[in-house]
């Protein structure tokens, strides 16, 4: 061999070596980079629609609820896009001759559904459910950001198997009282804005609606309550953590009060029977 090949090309062939596992860890680099990329995951990206519908203005400038749209949110897998119906409930009076509102109009009058372009969209092989997550504290903010303040959606997360991953791992920095879950700007108990909750034991209804929680202090309002749920005790001065004992008469709640969310999250885990961090990543969760 050192005939052929002199001292010279042995170095040659250790650079074209070195260089070579510099170009493949570059290219690993680049793929990983480029799946991650909001090019791949589309997030942040605006879709073209057929009209171009804010949430800013109508849920922020007008008030509207999530659900008045996205009426099956809660209680299937899907939370819907509405039909035509629910925008000609208003611009059959508001904005009718605006030519942004052509396609509604000639929905309406065809019967034929407007075409809006998916903006999330998960593999099929991936198995999602919107009701379970909004029934067991997770408010559409936390997936889906200030929809609220959104002139044009577009899609927060990059809902790659990771971010799913990372919330299941420990829920309970995301849970929030199920009365919050629409709230777009809901951030948590803190010691200027405290959470008070308590449970009760109602057998047959789902867990997570036998907490209740309240962001004003029950012991000044608590009082009026309980005399108020308990008649036969209205007499009698009653403090919102009185246990009443008696078959028929539910108990007064005791509250307890939570200034962060770490607390506030490991006791609605408990209660609203959150599933262990091991079962809620293992793969037949989200892959059947
Ligand atoms: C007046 C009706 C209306 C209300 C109220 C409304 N939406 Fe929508 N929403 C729509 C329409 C129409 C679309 C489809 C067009 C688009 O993507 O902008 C949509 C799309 C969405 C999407 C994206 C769907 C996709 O293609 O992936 C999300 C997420 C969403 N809405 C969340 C919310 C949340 C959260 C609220 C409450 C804060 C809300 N919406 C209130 C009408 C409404
Ligand atoms: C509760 C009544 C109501 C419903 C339901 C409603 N809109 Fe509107 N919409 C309004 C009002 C009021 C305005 C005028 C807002 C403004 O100018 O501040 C408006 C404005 C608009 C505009 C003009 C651009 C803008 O955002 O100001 C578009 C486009 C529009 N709506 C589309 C839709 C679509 C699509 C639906 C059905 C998914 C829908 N709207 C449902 C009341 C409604
Ligand atoms: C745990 C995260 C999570 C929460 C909480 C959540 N969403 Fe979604 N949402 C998603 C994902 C993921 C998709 C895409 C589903 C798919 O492609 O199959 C989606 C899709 C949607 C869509 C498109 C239509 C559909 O059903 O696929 C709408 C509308 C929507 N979400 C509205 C809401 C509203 C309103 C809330 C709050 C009541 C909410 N979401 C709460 C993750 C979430
Ligand atoms: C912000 C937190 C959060 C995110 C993000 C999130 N999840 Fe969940 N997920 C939960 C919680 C909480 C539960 C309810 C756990 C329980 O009841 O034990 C849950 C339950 C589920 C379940 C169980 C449903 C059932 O009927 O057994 C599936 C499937 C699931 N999530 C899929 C997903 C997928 C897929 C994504 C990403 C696209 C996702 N989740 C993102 C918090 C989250
Ligand atoms: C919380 C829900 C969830 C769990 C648990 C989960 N996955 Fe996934 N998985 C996803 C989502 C969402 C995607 C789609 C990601 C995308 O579109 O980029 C995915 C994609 C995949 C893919 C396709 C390749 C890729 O990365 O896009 C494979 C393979 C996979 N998962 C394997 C697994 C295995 C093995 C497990 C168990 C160790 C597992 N998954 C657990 C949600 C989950």
């Amino acid at each position: 061999m050192a005939q052929i090949f002199d001292r010279s090309s042995n170095s040659l062939a250790r650079i074209s070596l070195v260089l070579s596992g510099i170009i493949v860890i570059s290219l690993g680099v680049a793929l990983n980079y480029l799946q991650r990329s909001p090019w791949v995951t589309r997030q942040g990206q605006r879709a073209d629609q057929p009209v171009p519908f804010s949430h800013k203005h109508h849920v922020q400038g007008l008030g509207l609820q999530c659900q008045y749209c996205h009426t099956s949110v809660e209680k299937s897998g899907y939370a819907g896009i509405p039909p035509t119906k629910t925008c000609i409930n208003c611009h059959a009076q508001i904005w009718t001759n605006a030519d942004l509102l052509a396609p509604i109009r000639n929905s309406w009058a065809t019967g034929q559904s407007v075409v809006w372009t998916k903006v999330h969209d998960l593999p099929d092989f991936v198995y999602f459910d919107h009701s379970i997550h909004v029934n067991k504290g997770i408010g559409c903010s936390s997936c889906h950001g200030r929809v609220d303040e959104m002139p044009l959606m577009y899609q927060e997360n990059t809902l790659q198997m990771e971010w799913c991953l990372n919330c299941h791992r420990n829920p309970a920095k995301n849970l929030r009282p199920t009365s919050q879950i629409y709230q777009m700007a809901w951030q948590g108990p803190s010691s200027l804005n405290p959470v008070w909750c308590a449970a009760s034991d109602q057998p047959g209804v789902p867990t997570a609606q036998t907490v209740d929680c309240t962001l004003r202090d029950p012991e000044s309002a608590g009082a009026q309550v309980a005399a108020l749920e308990i008649p036969s005790l209205a007499g009698h001065a009653q403090t919102a953590t009185s246990a009443v004992a008696g078959a028929a008469v539910p108990a007064a709640l005791h509250y307890t009060k939570f200034t962060d969310q770490e607390a506030l999250g490991k006791y609605l885990v408990v209660q609203y029977h959150i599933r262990t961090p091991r079962e809620l990543t293992s793969c037949d969760t989200c892959h059947r």
